[in-house]
Order: structure tokens, then sequence, then C-alpha cells
């Protein structure tokens, strides 16, 4: 049956897990955002006070709607609290197993009705599907970053995914302000199977001395009209996050063309994720973050 969704469940309070819950709530969803850290959601919560306040500052929310929005919005550690919600959205670390493990307590707490959607930039929806008793009601809810600011949401189909879970996903996205491509269960999917070879390719690019970073990036920037340049785009995804992606691409496509540069994997090594740790392609000044906004 298509459902209409009232409450939304976040699991995960990081850049994506925040950013949605935000999303949601200045929607008009009752949402509540889960994170196991308690430190860790203390910092989600401040990132989207933060944000709110800028859209105030900005004349882009008006001080009631924001004040009905952070009211709509209650933050825990447990699980349990997903009892009630019609959705929840994992946005946690990439790793399948971890994300299995999630998937299978998620399918444990939230009622029998709830679709289970995962964040998830490249992982099979299927296979996390399988870590619960409701494959139909498991789906892929990719969103960019920033989720508040991105207009696209990816929706991705795993093998199982029933048509009244799509249809119903599909009218939250709209309901959120999005615009859905939909993918099949296939690496990548969409936009990471396109995005990630170009940001391996600038990689290579600036390993085997064609040029520059800052040339790379103006290059595209002003020759291609992206907001971003690939290496700057990398050092704002998170450069361990990149190299995850690729190697599901790698793995699950089988094609040396997806096969991670040494450059990207040695800043990876060496500790260098990017503006979240003030360091990847570029340096960062000041306080280790991971937007300007956060
Ligand atoms: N939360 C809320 N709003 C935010 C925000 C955040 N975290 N970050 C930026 N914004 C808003 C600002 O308020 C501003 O709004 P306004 O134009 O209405 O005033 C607008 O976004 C632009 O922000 P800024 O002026 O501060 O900065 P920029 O003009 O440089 O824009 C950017 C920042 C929107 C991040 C832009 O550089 C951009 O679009 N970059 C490319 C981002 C991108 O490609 N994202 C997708 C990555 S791929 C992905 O996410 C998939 C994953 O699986 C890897």
């Amino acid at each position: 049956m298509v459902m209409v969704v009232r409450e939304i469940g976040v699991v995960g309070s990081g850049q994506m897990g925040s950013g949605i819950a935000q999303l949601a709530a200045v929607s008009g969803f009752h949402v509540v955002m889960v994170d196991s850290d308690e430190n860790a959601l203390k910092k989600g919560l401040q990132n989207i006070h933060s944000s709110i306040h800028r859209a105030i500052n900005k004349g882009q929310l008006s001080k009631s709607v924001a004040d009905d929005a952070l009211q709509r919005l209650r933050c825990s550690t447990s699980l349990q609290e997903f009892h009630s919600t019609d959705v929840v959205i994992e946005a946690i670390v990439e790793n399948e197993n971890v994300k299995k493990q999630v998937f299978s307590e998620l399918d444990k707490v939230a009622k029998s009705s709830a679709i289970l959607a995962s964040n998830t930039s490249s992982i099979s929806i299927t296979r996390l599907a399988a870590a619960t008793s409701r494959p139909g009601q498991v789906i892929g809810m990719h969103f960019m970053n920033p989720p508040p600011v991105m207009k696209l949401l990816e929706i991705v189909r795993g093998a199982q995914t029933s048509e009244d879970a799509f249809v119903t996903i599909k009218g939250l996205a709209h309901r959120l302000g999005k615009t859905v491509i939909c993918s099949q269960d296939y690496p990548g999917f969409i936009v990471n199977r396109i995005l990630m070879p170009m940001i391996n390719e600038a990689f290579y690019a600036l390993y085997t001395g064609v040029a520059t970073k800052e040339d790379i990036d103006t290059g595209m920037k002003l020759g291609t009209n992206h907001p971003m340049g690939p290496l700057e785009l990398a050092d704002f995804i998170g450069l361990d996050i990149c190299l995850s992606i690729l190697k599901v691409l790698h793995d699950g496509l089988g094609d040396s063309k997806y096969c991670p540069c040494p450059l990207l994997v040695q800043y990876v090594d060496a500790g260098r994720l990017g503006r979240k740790r003030g360091i990847g392609v570029y340096s960062y000044s000041g306080t280790p973050k991971s937007n300007s906004h956060l």
C-alpha cells in the first residue's frame, strides 16, 4: 500500500544525516535523528541550528517556520525511537557490514509497515535488503551533499523493492522539494558511476604531472561550468568516501578503468581526507570542517 509519510527517522548525525534531518524537519515532517555517539549527535544538532540560523539571517526562512521545524526534531542515541516512524533513512559510515547490522536492527524495531531507506552512495540495496525480513520495503535514497541545497534525489530500487515502496518514496522526495532520478541497483548507481571516474581521472592527471591542482580544477570549473573543480569536490565529499566508492566500482564491475589512483590511496593512508580533516588535496586553514556551514 502507498503510505502517507508523517514521521521520518534518520540514523547517523554526520554531514549527510544532519542535513537530511534538517531538510525533513523544515519540510514539515516529524523527525527523530539517532546516533549511538552522543558527541556526534550534539555536533549534528549544532550543525542543524547553525544552518537554520544562517537561513533566517539571509531571509530564506521565517523564525516561526524555523522554530516549528526545530520543535518537530528530536534526537536520541537509541534505535528504539524508530518504533513509530514511517520511513527510516540510514546515513552512517559507508561500510557494508556495519550497514547490514544496522538494517537488521532496524528491521526489529521499526513497525512492520515502515520503509527502510539507505543513503548509501554505492553499496548494493539488494544486499542490505537481504539483512531484513522486509526486502520489498528496502530502498535507496541517495541524497547529494549538502542535502538541504542540492536539488537531486537518486532513488535506487533493489531487486526486490516493491512498487508501493517506490511510489511512497517518490512522493516523499517531492514533498522534500527534490527532483527524482531512478537507478537500478548496480555499483555506483547513476551519479557516482559517472562522477567518481572523473574525480579519479583528475587525481591521475595530478599524479602524472599533467598540470597543477589549481589548473585541473580551474579547467573543469571554467571549461565545463562545474561549481567546484573535481579535486576541490573530492575534498568536499571526503577522499575516504571517494576511495571507498571507487573500490565498489572496481570490485563490482571488474574493469581496470575504475582502479583508484595511487595518489588518492596515498592521501587517504596519510589521513588527508579533505575538508573535514583540514587537509586533503588542498589545505584548509582554521578549524577542520566539512563545509563552509559546519
Ligand atoms: N546547509 C545548508 N545550506 C547550505 C549548505 C549547507 N551545508 N552549504 C551551502 N548552503 C547554501 C548557502 O546558504 C547558499 O544559499 P543561497 O545561495 O540561497 O544564499 C548556497 O548554498 C550557496 O552557498 P555559498 O554561497 O556559501 O557557497 P557556494 O556558492 O560556494 O556553494 C555549494 C556551495 C552549494 C556547496 C556549491 O559549491 C556546489 O554546488 N558545489 C558542488 C556540490 C556537489 O557537487 N555536491 C554533490 C557531490 S556528490 C554527492 O554528494 C554524492 C555522494 O555520494 C558522494
